[in-house]
């Protein structure tokens, strides 16, 4: 184990501890768990991450002091959790607003009342008597077949978007307002900021960095249920302008800039007038 790196990580003050698994749910729930290292560990991925490290470590044959070790570790790191500022917005309003059927454990009806129903009455010509579908193209949005369509009374994401547009984000919903209000990487000093583009690759970075290889395993889970990725994107984007596209980008430029962010692709991606 590097004491010295766990010494320096213990004099800090935590930022956020969520025992046992952990960490950072910014814009939608991310949930990384780190599996210590043993054998038949993946039918069971169904267990709470605390229970698969209690587990873990006694069928591993694993030590008490060795558990304490990682948990230790988890508990006093420093991690931020960072995603592409447009993902995270899409996947904000898909999770939260697209659809007010799919049920209660995503809070859609409470996102529709205080956001929603506002996001339409302002921006949409007709307000709600107009349904969502008629605005589209179906190839502009993206359906699970396995949940009931949206009532129509939703906003779309053009509107979400213009109303990011209008809105001072300062005051703007934990899961769109921008990292940087959110977090204040420029003020606290993150001991890791990983990226969920390359979530794989910056656990072994963490793992190794705190001499836990051969301990623990990488892994993770997005707890969205679409993660269809760029096609999705597009099909979202298409229905703004690059004007909408560009205004946004001049919201979360900051985001972008300071964790290595892109608008290009979402440039392209624009097709309306
Ligand atoms: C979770 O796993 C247990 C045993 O591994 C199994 O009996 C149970 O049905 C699973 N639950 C779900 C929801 O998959
Ligand atoms: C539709 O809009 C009207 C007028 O703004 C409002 O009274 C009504 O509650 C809205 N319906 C829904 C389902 O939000």
């Amino acid at each position: 184990m590097n004491s010295i790196l766990l010494q320096k990580l213990s004099m800090r003050p935590r930022l956020i501890r969520v025992h046992g698994s952990y960490l950072v749910g910014v814009g939608t729930v991310i949930i990384l768990v780190f599996y210590l290292t043993s054998p038949a560990r993946d039918s069971q991925e169904n267990e709470t991450a605390q229970d698969a490290v209690h587990e873990d470590v006694t069928s591993a044959g694993e030590s008490e002091p060795d558990l304490n070790r990682y948990i230790a570790f988890l508990s006093t790191l420093k991690l931020l959790v960072v995603r592409h500022p447009f993902e995270r917005l899409l996947s904000a309003y898909r999770d939260k607003l697209e659809n007010m059927r799919i049920g209660s454990e995503h809070g859609t009806a409470h996102f529709y009342l205080k956001y929603g129903s506002r996001i339409v009455a302002k921006y949409r010509p007709g307000g709600n008597k107009t349904h969502s579908r008629s605005l589209l193209k179906p190839w502009q949005y993206l359906r699970d077949p396995q949940l009931p369509e949206p009532t129509g009374f939703e906003p779309t994401f053009k509107e979400f978007v213009r109303h990011l547009i209008d809105v001072d984000v300062v005051y703007s919903d934990d899961h769109w307002i921008p990292f940087y209000l959110f977090c204040t990487p420029c003020l606290l000093k993150y001991d890791i900021i990983a990226k969920v583009e390359t979530m794989l690759r910056d656990q072994v970075y963490v793992i190794r960095a705190a001499g836990l290889q051969g301990l623990i395993r990488p892994r993770w889970r997005h707890r969205t249920y679409h993660d269809e990725g760029k096609h999705t994107s597009m099909r979202y984007f298409s229905q703004l302008t690059k004007q909408d596209v560009k205004r946004l980008y001049e919201k979360y430029k900051l985001d972008f800039e300071l964790f290595d962010y892109k608008v290009d692709d979402y440039l392209q991606y624009a097709t309306g007038k």
